[in-house]
């Protein structure tokens, strides 16, 4: 599994998502994909799987690479540092490898970011970021010019049917899924976390790893699948 650098650690760059993930088989799923090498596990306190997650990475904790994010709500000085202890019993560990603020809140950043550096030099988090912060144009350029790496998430919204990607599919005997977590990762500093309820999907998706795209058909997917930048998108 083709793995990249995140902050202190080196991570592969497929891993799995938990926002809701359900269902008989949902442990049984995450833990083939960690035997499969998908482990980065991304999960958060608003989605109620911090429990499922400890079961399942139990006894492998140090082979996990694991985040989890703050609410916005929650994300005081005080509270950012009490959520992230509460996330810790809920995951059964002593650490994450990375802490999120979920999304932009109520409360001033610099108190959230203070209480990510408190969390950090207690040895609680090893690195931190945000999500769902956006920029006038690329998020990526954006990224690079502060040493951060982008992880995206939903790779499997609003999927194409047909066109370049079920051809590409079709040249490399691979799914269309799998065609999209090769195309996403494609760039250096990029990272995606599908989810995926049964043992079933998580091997489907963890052989996105593996295929080759080759520069003709990343051109052609580029073409088909035009980055939209903020400036371009319809105002209403
Ligand atoms: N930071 C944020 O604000 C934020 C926002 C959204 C998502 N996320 C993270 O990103 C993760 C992924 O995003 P997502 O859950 O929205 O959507 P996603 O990964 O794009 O898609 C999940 C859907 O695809 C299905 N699926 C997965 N693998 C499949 C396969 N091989 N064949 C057929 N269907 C398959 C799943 O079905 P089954 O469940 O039946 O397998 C589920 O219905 C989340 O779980 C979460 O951890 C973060």
């Amino acid at each position: 599994m083709l793995k990249r650098e995140f902050g202190p650690a080196r991570v592969p760059v497929i891993g799995q998502g938990t926002w809701r993930l359900r269902g008989p088989e949902a442990v049984d799923a995450l833990r083939t994909g960690i035997e499969l090498g998908l482990t980065h596990i991304d999960t958060a306190e608003l989605y109620g799987t911090e429990e499922m997650v400890a079961q399942a990475i139990e006894g492998r904790r140090d082979e996990i690479f694991l985040v989890s994010k703050v609410l916005p709500s929650n994300a005081t000085r005080e509270g950012t540092v009490r959520a992230c202890e509460q996330s810790l019993q809920r995951l059964r560990t002593d650490r994450l490898d990375c802490y999120l603020l979920h999304w932009p809140g109520p409360h001033p950043l610099e108190d959230t970011i203070a209480a990510f550096e408190e969390l950090r030099a207690a040895d609680k988090i090893r690195s931190y970021g945000v999500s769902n912060f956006d920029v006038e144009a690329r998020v990526l350029p954006a990224c690079r010019e502060f040493g951060a790496v982008l992880v995206g998430y939903s790779p499997f919204d609003n999927l194409p049917e047909g066109g370049e990607l079920a051809a590409v599919a079709v040249e490399l005997h691979a799914t269309r899924r799998q065609v999209a977590l090769a195309f996403l990762v494609r760039l250096p500093g990029t990272f995606a976390i599908p989810k995926a309820s049964t043992v079933e999907h998580v091997r489907e998706n963890a052989g996105g790893a593996s295929l080759k795209l080759t520069e003709r058909q990343i051109a052609r997917l580029e073409r088909a699948y035009p980055v939209h930048v903020r400036s371009e998108l319809p105002t209403s």
